[in-house]
Formats: structure tokens, sequence, C-alpha cells
């Protein structure tokens, strides 16, 4: 059905994300179809929005198509067009040679190129643009991410009515690394025409309170921001803007729930006879990312066969990578890295009919990932820097059994949260090997002690409770006192 004709098209809520959650694939007999888009802020905001019946305004994937309003699940999507120059630019440039380096701790060397800054503002603005269009008086619209840091201060003037929320779903960096952004008083202006502007952990939160009293010249408060609690404040001229920590999640119960059924459980043994009944099964689930540590886990366990500290006979290690950004440079390097790696490891150690590494390089439907998340004995986590990273959490979620060890780096915000998993460094190599082994060699008791905690953390923190304390946090008064 048409938004339009289904007369939704004056949505309460509004949230604004750079990608719709559904993305349009073109198919070779030049028929579309839609299918789920990859990444943590759908898998998080999609639940919360369809409860809500509200609107997402977003790209729908591919470059200059015009696409009408769709309805699903009286949840109204409004596709923004963008050129393939502008995808160029404003996504794999800006955004993701640019803003996804910087902000994950300049990992790889950020592009400062000013034609994608140009490309940024105005695709910002078109977003803007779009969402004043959608939003009926006084509602709430609430943008996402990296990609679109301008667009509350530019919804802002062109409607002075809404309450607009800001959530960096990514890491917020530290203070000296975002100065080397040329456009860095524009950002923080940007984000400031929000009434609350929300980040995962507390110490982004601080960072950002932080550079709105030096770049923007604001007066701050002064005190500790808290999880959920205790905003820091910003006086904009008459605006108070708030500002908050709020580490998102996933659904919890809907995960364990389906982790429980019949047909996973029956799924999850046959992966294990499939895989030769291995005594142990290590499992990656990622986007293909420079972030999340792919490489490292391989060298841990390249160097723990080469050893004898790991029998390769007895032991697998599965990796299922979605395809990410598979025009940006250092995207299309990893990628051919991992696979370099992955096939020494399985001629050094392989046997014709048993690779000691399964790797699919494609997306895994919804109820089979959670039938891997079932199957395996230990969860490799191992990203440099993630804002959250959900897999972490995903996996404790479906565990209900009690079984399995979570191997997640310290530089995960999950790890904030996740305090009983195993925790390593993973520029630490010596000790991401030791800590691997001792998750594959874990008493029964020791397991299930852990994985208890952990599931009592995550089922009682799901997204539900972060949606409402970021909307409950954005209804507050914010009369200046
Ligand atoms: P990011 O947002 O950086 O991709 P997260 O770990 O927060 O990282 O979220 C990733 C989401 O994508 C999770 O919901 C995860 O289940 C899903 N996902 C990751 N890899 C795959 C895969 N190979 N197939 C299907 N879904 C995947
Ligand atoms: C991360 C980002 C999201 C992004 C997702 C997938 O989760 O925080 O904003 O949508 O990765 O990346 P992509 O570039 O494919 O949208």
């Amino acid at each position: 059905r048409n938004a339009r004709e289904a007369n939704l098209d004056d949505s309460q809520l509004v949230v604004v994300a750079n990608r719709l959650p559904v993305d349009l694939e073109q198919l070779p007999d030049g028929t579309t179809r839609w299918k789920r888009s990859p990444g943590g802020l759908v898998t998080a905001l999609e639940p919360v929005l369809r409860s809500n019946k509200g609107a997402w305004v977003g790209w729908p994937g591919v470059a200059d198509v015009d696409v009408e309003p769709i309805v699903e699940d009286g949840l109204s999507m409004y596709p923004v067009r963008l050129s393939a120059q502008e995808i160029a630019d404003y996504y794999e440039g800006f955004s993701n040679g640019t803003l996804w380096p910087l902000y994950h701790d300049v990992v790889v060397k950020p592009v400062y190129d000013r034609s994608w800054w140009n490309a940024y503002v105005k695709v910002n603005r078109r977003f803007a643009e779009e969402t004043a269009k959608v939003a009926r008086p006084n509602a709430t619209v609430w943008i996402q991410d990296y990609q679109l840091q301008l667009v509350p201060k530019m919804l802002r003037m062109l409607r002075p009515d809404l309450t607009i929320g800001f959530f960096q779903h990514i890491p917020f960096p530290p203070i000296e690394i975002f100065m080397q952004l040329p456009w860095r008083a524009e950002i923080v202006e940007g984000l400031l025409g929000a009434d609350l502007v929300g980040f995962h952990l507390p110490g982004g939160a601080q960072n950002f309170l932080y550079l709105a009293n030096k770049l923007a010249g604001h007066t701050v408060t002064r005190g500790q921001i808290g999880v959920r609690s205790k905003f820091g404040e910003v006086n904009v001229g008459f605006r108070v803007v708030r500002v908050g920590a709020f580490p998102i999640s996933i659904a919890s119960s809907e995960i364990d729930e389906l982790a429980k059924s019949k047909s996973v459980r029956a799924r999850a043994k046959q992966i294990r006879a499939e895989l030769g009944n291995p005594s142990r099964i290590m499992l990656g689930v990622d986007r293909l990312d420079y972030t999340k540590g792919i490489n490292i886990r391989l060298l841990a366990l390249s160097e723990l066969f080469a050893e004898g500290r790991l029998d390769p006979a007895d032991n697998v290690f599965v990796q299922l990578a979605t395809p990410s950004r598979e025009r940006v440079d250092h995207y299309m390097q990893m990628r051919d890295e991992i696979e370099r790696n992955v096939g020494r490891i399985n001629g050094d150690y392989g046997e014709v009919g048993r690779p000691v590494v399964h790797y699919i390089h494609r997306p895994i439907p919804r109820s089979e990932l959670i039938a891997f998340f079932v199957a395996a004995d230990v969860m490799l986590v191992t990203p440099v820097r993630d804002g959250m990273n959900l897999v972490a959490k995903e996996y404790v979620a479906c565990r209900s059994d009690l079984g399995g060890a979570l191997l997640l780096s310290e530089f995960t915000g999950a790890a904030m949260e996740l305090r009983q998993s195993y925790l390593v460094n993973p520029h630490d190599l010596d000790g991401v090997k030791d800590t691997l082994i001792e998750a594959l060699t874990q008493s029964k008791d020791e397991g299930r002690s852990r994985m208890r905690a952990l599931r009592r953390q995550v089922l009682t923190h799901d997204v539900d409770k972060w949606a409402k304390a970021f909307l409950g946090a954005l209804a507050l008064p914010s009369e200046k006192s």
C-alpha cells in the first residue's frame, strides 16, 4: 500500500536514518524486491518503530531511483533519493572514508576531502527537507547516526515546532582525535540543533559536552554523566540541549524465544553434524569491516594450531561475514587480507572435506544465524573499536541453556555491560590466545555461572528499555532554569 493512500504521512514519531530498514534490490531480470538492510542500527530500531507505528525517512540503498512511500505493518517508509555521485561523495566518501575511521580511533587514516564535505552538507539538507515535509505539527523526530549530524540544526531552522532527538550509534572519539576534523565546529553545531543528543557511553557524551564548550563557546554543566541518568546540559541561546548515555540493545526476549524453538534447536544440532561433530565450534558474526578485528581471530587461531595448543582436527572456526561498503578502498583491502588468511589456514591445517575455517561472505537469514549462535561453544567478538556490538548481546540472548562462552573485546561498548564475558585486549595477541584457550576449556559450572550473569544483564536491558529511556529524556520539559 501507498503511504498517502493509507493517510499515515502525518506521523507523530519520525525516525531519520541514512538507510531505510529495507534495501531495494535490483534483480538481473529488471524486477526489484525489498530485503532487510545490514547493520546494528536497523536490528535495534526496527522493532521499536514497528510497535510505535511511526515513520522512517531514509535512503533505499540504490542510486538514482524514485520510489513511492511504502507502508508495512503500520510503519511508513519515505525514501530519500541519492544520485550515484552523492553516494560516492556523501556515503562512501565523507561518511565512510572520513567520519567512520575518525570516530573509530583512526584505525585507518581518515581522508579529508572538501568535495566530500560539500556533498555531506547537501545531502544532510535534503534529509532535513524531506523530514520537514513528513513530520506533523509538534511531532517528535529522532535522527540517527554519524551520516546525518547536520540534520538536527537544519531541521530546527525549517521546523522550530518539532522536538528533535539525535542518537550516535558509533563511538564518539576522544577530543584530540575529533580535533583533526576540518569541519569540527560545524558538526558540533549541527548536533546542538537537537533537544537531546545521545551516545552509548558516558565517556562519549562527556567528550561531546566538552567540545560544545570548546568549539561552539556554549556554557555546559560540569557533573559526571550517568547511564540513562544525570544528563549533561548545554546552554544554546534560549534553549537547553541535554546530553546523555543510552547503551543500545536488542529485542532480547524475542531472540530468547526464537532460540528456544524446536526447529532452531534441531538446526543447531544439524550444523554441528555438518561441521563433522568437532569437540569445539568457534564462531564470528560480523559485517565485513576493518573495525571488527576479524584478522586478529584468524591470527590467534593459526598461532594456536602452529604451537600445537589447539588441535585442528577437533576445533573449527566459522566466520559469517556480511558484505559491507564494498566500494570503499580499505574494505576491499581488508577483504583480500582476510580471504588470504582463511585460505592459508585451511591450506596449512585443513584436510580434504574438512576445512578448519568455514567462511561465508553473504548475509545469513535470521533463524539460521540464531541456530549458529546456539551451536557455538565460543563466540569471538574482537573489534578494535565498536560503539556497542549487538552480536555479543544476541549470542547471550540465545543461550538459555547456559552453555557457550563469550570472548569479548574491551574496546566495544558492550564490554561495559557484559562484565562476565572473557574480556580481551585485541591488540595483545598473546592475551587473546590465552583467553581463548581458557574459554574453550572452561568448566561447565564456570560457564553456566558467567552465562547466567550475562543473561540477566541482556534480558533486563532490552532495546525497548533503550528507546523508552531516550524518548523519555527527550520528552522532559527543557525550560531554562
Ligand atoms: P554493526 O552495526 O557495526 O554492523 P552490530 O554487531 O551492532 O554491528 O550489529 C550487526 C547486526 O547485523 C546484528 O544484528 C547481526 O546479527 C547482524 N549480522 C552480522 N553479520 C551477519 C551475517 N553474516 N548475516 C546476517 N546478519 C548479520
Ligand atoms: C553501523 C552503522 C549504521 C549502518 C550499519 C551498516 O551499524 O552505525 O549506521 O547502517 O553499520 O552499514 P551501511 O553502511 O551498510 O549502512
